[in-house]
């Protein structure tokens, strides 16, 4: 299976190095190119022991897979270097943040199959929780083999494509989200006296550990909290003071703000 990538930038290097890593490619299949920072691709793809290009028609020919990972805004200047070279082999897979399969499909003046992929930063441990839809010609055995791609770098959830903005909204910042609540965290736990570094340091592990139980545990995450909550101990009088929060509103404000921005952006050309 011969898989290209345009675009060699964070998102890409994530993706690729989880696809290596699993041992299921030959890296002699793989092919990376980018805008024009050769030192910066051959450094990479020197890295990773794959190949990198710039020559188009060699590049598309034959190519199973093509990865699309420009920046949105960089992509009409990448249809238009590819555009002319496309073979019928060639199935797309989009990164790009809001441009719609319609779209990249008439820049690329191409019916070739086409899958939109929201994936998130978690890539880079090879926990990225990503969102796919795919165009209506995309066929089984290809969906299995994109799947399978995709499970190198984490997990993947199939949506219409309507829905990868609730994907993007909720696995896509939510990294983010969650960064910033544990950053609440930590600053209420070095109010209560102990030093900061011992703060930060014990609540990293805590979130650890915590995510360790998540993954290793068949119980679901409200029944792992039951575990820890004795009637009248400690965990229930915090467990009481947060319960006078309405969490599920302030979440579902902070979801609802990013979902309506994804669709914002998406309308836009920028
Ligand atoms: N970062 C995230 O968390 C995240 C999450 C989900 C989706 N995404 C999506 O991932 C995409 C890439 O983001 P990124 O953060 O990886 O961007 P990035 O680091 O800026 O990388 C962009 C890459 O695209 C290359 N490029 C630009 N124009 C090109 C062209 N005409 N032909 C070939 N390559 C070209 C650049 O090459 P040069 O270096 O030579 O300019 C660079 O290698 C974006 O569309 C974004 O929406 C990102």
């Amino acid at each position: 299976m011969k898989l290209v990538f345009y675009g060699a930038g964070n998102m890409a290097q994530a993706i690729f190095t989880g696809i290596i890593n699993s041992n299921n490619l030959d890296p002699n299949d793989i092919y990376l190119t980018n805008k024009s920072n050769e030192a910066a691709l051959k450094d990479f793809a020197e890295k990773l022991g794959v190949n990198y290009s710039y020559d188009d028609e060699a590049l598309l020919k034959d190519a199973d897979y093509v990865f699309l990972g420009t920046k949105p805004h960089d992509f009409e200047a990448l249809a238009d270097r590819i555009k002319d070279s496309i073979t019928d082999s060639n199935r797309f897979i989009s990164i790009m943040a809001g441009l719609s399969i319609d779209y990249i499909r008439e820049q690329l003046n191409t019916n070739n199959p086409l899958a939109r992929i929201m994936p998130n930063t978690n890539a880079q441990v090879g926990h990225s929780v990503t969102g796919i839809s795919f165009s209506n010609n995309f066929g089984p055995k290809a969906k299995d083999e994109v799947n399978e791609l995709i499970n190198a770098f984490g997990s993947v959830i199939e949506v219409s494509e309507d829905h990868l903005h609730q994907v993007t909204a909720i696995t896509g910042s939510g990294p983010a989200f969650l960064y910033h609540v544990f950053e609440q965290y930590v600053k209420a736990g070095t109010q209560l006296g102990l030093e900061k570094d011992q703060v930060e340091e014990s609540i990293r592990n805590l979130i650890i550990g915590t995510s360790k139980m998540i993954e290793r545990s068949d119980l679901s995450m409200e029944q792992l909290r039951k575990n820890i909550t004795s009637k009248g101990g400690t965990t229930q009088a915090g467990l009481d003071a947060l319960s006078q929060y309405d969490l599920v509103a302030v979440f579902e404000d902070c979801l609802s703000a990013a979902v309506n921005r994804s669709v914002e952006l998406s309308n836009t050309d920028d």
